[in-house]
């Protein structure tokens, strides 16, 4: 159980970042934030790479940043960024590294209420509309995750956490 890598997947809001270090912890393994990877090696933050170059590119680079991850770090848990899974060759890369895939299942309204609250810029989800536009054509490519949490917002990161070990054991 131990030895299970896992990814964790979800829209722009859903708690990714903090889920996935408190998973990692309960693991008693590495945790690495796949944006803040990005902004690492390359110097510039996804929404600067988008807002600069455009999405393709910032895919591109995305897809090449997981798998040098995947190779070459291999840490026990990765936060992918909102857009990550819902490539088919990302899906295929994270698959063939043995990594599970654990959806957090958040409501629309409260990925929003955290998208406008917090400072960073997300690029993709400029306005309320543009955003549950994108959440709603994610859905079914976030599906396809191996495993699912549905997100209310009333439990901490670690709760959350737990629930998601309770998954891997029982699997
Ligand atoms: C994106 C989400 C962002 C970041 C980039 C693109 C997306 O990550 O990777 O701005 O396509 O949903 P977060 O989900 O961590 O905000």
């Amino acid at each position: 159980m131990n030895k299970r890598r896992i990814v964790i997947v979800g829209f722009m809001g859903s708690g990714k970042t903090t889920v996935a270090g408190a998973l990692a912890g309960r693991l008693r393994g590495n945790m690495i934030d796949l944006d803040s990877f990005i902004s690492d090696r390359t110097g510039r933050t996804p929404a600067e790479i988008i807002e600069a170059d455009g999405e393709e590119f910032f895919r591109g680079v995305e897809t090449r940043t997981l798998l040098y991850l995947l190779e070459n770090t291999g840490p026990e848990v990765i936060a992918l960024g909102g857009g990550t899974w819902t490539t088919e060759a990302n899906r295929e890369m994270i698959a063939r590294h043995d990594y599970l895939s654990v959806w957090l299942d958040a409501q629309f309204d409260l990925c929003w209420q955290r998208i406008a609250a917090s400072d960073s810029i997300r690029p993709l989800a400029p306005t309320l509309t543009a955003a549950r536009e994108l959440y709603q054509q994610r859905r079914a490519s976030y599906a396809l995750a191996r495993f699912k949490v549905e997100i209310g917002g009333a439990e901490d990161a670690d709760r959350i956490a737990a629930k998601i070990q309770t998954q891997l054991e029982m699997s």
